[in-house]
């Protein structure tokens, strides 16, 4: 009787979409519901070397669907080998712009003085130009299986993001940032106090190792600075990033939003806490 349940359950689930990882232990590493396409998009992404997991792309799947439609390009700063960004344009299938000097060398750096020994490790060894290569080329196979176009989407700009604002295009606004660069203080202040030029209204911020107390710099340039609650509002932290949002339309709004990004997370397999100022918590069980 309760295989029969099982098995329909499992039915319905695979007709919306969704798989279910079969064989992992109650506990940690419990059943997860991602949709198949984000499970599959991500078998090819995981491919370049990098720290995003499935967990973070199905983030930002959630981020973008429940932002209202719109075709503002998204940014993000400090790409590394390419998976986030990769993830990124996958999700969105929007002009994906990406911000970041890659360094071939990451030891004598001051801009990654604190990360220059590990991130040298996860290249996997790559010279700079291998690195853009893999990238292009993790595009062009998820294109030809999905049908996209992220080949012509995704943009690389090479340079660190203090030239990058100094010498952008100005018209172009974005509507969606992944700040994942340098983890100082000062970078973090920095890219805020951009936010006026960058961000079109409604736009969402996602700031990565954010209260991860090896950079306290991140969450410090955050909460001090003076639009923090002004301009830009928290809505969501969680699998290791902050999730705020410029300029919202009103705080019904922003509990709106708050609604629809929590909306594919299920209770009993994710714990899930409201803060004072309605913002949330949220982490796998
Ligand atoms: C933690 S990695 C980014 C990880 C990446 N988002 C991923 O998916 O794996 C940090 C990156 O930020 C870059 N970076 C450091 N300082 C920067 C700066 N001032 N401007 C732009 N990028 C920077 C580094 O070159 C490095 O590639």
């Amino acid at each position: 009787m309760l295989n029969l349940l099982k098995q329909i359950i499992y039915k319905t689930i695979k007709k919306l979409g969704y798989t279910v990882e079969k064989n992992k232990p109650v506990g940690k590493n419990f059943d997860i519901l991602y949709p198949q396409k984000l499970q599959n998009d991500f078998e090819e992404i995981k491919k370049l070397n990098g720290f995003l997991n499935i967990e973070e792309m199905n983030l930002f799947a959630n981020l973008i669907n429940a932002q209202p439609q719109n075709n503002n390009p998204i940014l993000e700063i400090g790409v590394f080998c390419g998976r986030s960004l990769t993830a990124m344009a996958c999700v969105s299938n929007l002009k994906t712009v990406g911000v970041d000097p890659f360094f071939e060398d990451f030891n004598n750096k001051y801009a990654v003085k604190d990360e220059a020994i590990y991130l040298a490790r996860k290249t996997g060894q790559t010279t700079a130009q291998e690195r853009i290569k893999k990238i292009y080329n993790s595009l062009k196979i998820l294109d030809k299986k999905n049908k996209t176009n992220l080949k012509n989407l995704v943009k690389l700009e090479i340079k660190l993001q203090d030239e990058f604002i100094k010498n952008r295009n100005k018209e172009e606004k974005y509507q969606l940032i992944h700040i994942d660069g340098e983890h100082s203080y000062g970078a973090v202040k920095d890219i805020i106090d951009e936010f006026d030029n960058l961000l079109v209204p409604s736009s969402i911020i996602i700031i990565d190792d954010f209260l991860n107390y090896s950079h306290p710099g991140i969450a410090e340039a955050t909460y001090s600075h003076p639009n923090y609650k002004k301009t830009i509002f928290p809505i969501l932290y969680g699998f290791n990033k902050g999730v705020f949002m410029f300029k919202p339309k009103s705080q019904e709004y922003l509990n709106e939003i708050r609604n629809k990004i929590l909306a594919p997370y299920s209770r009993s397999l994710h714990q899930i806490n409201k803060l004072s100022d309605k913002s949330i918590t949220i982490r796998l069980l």
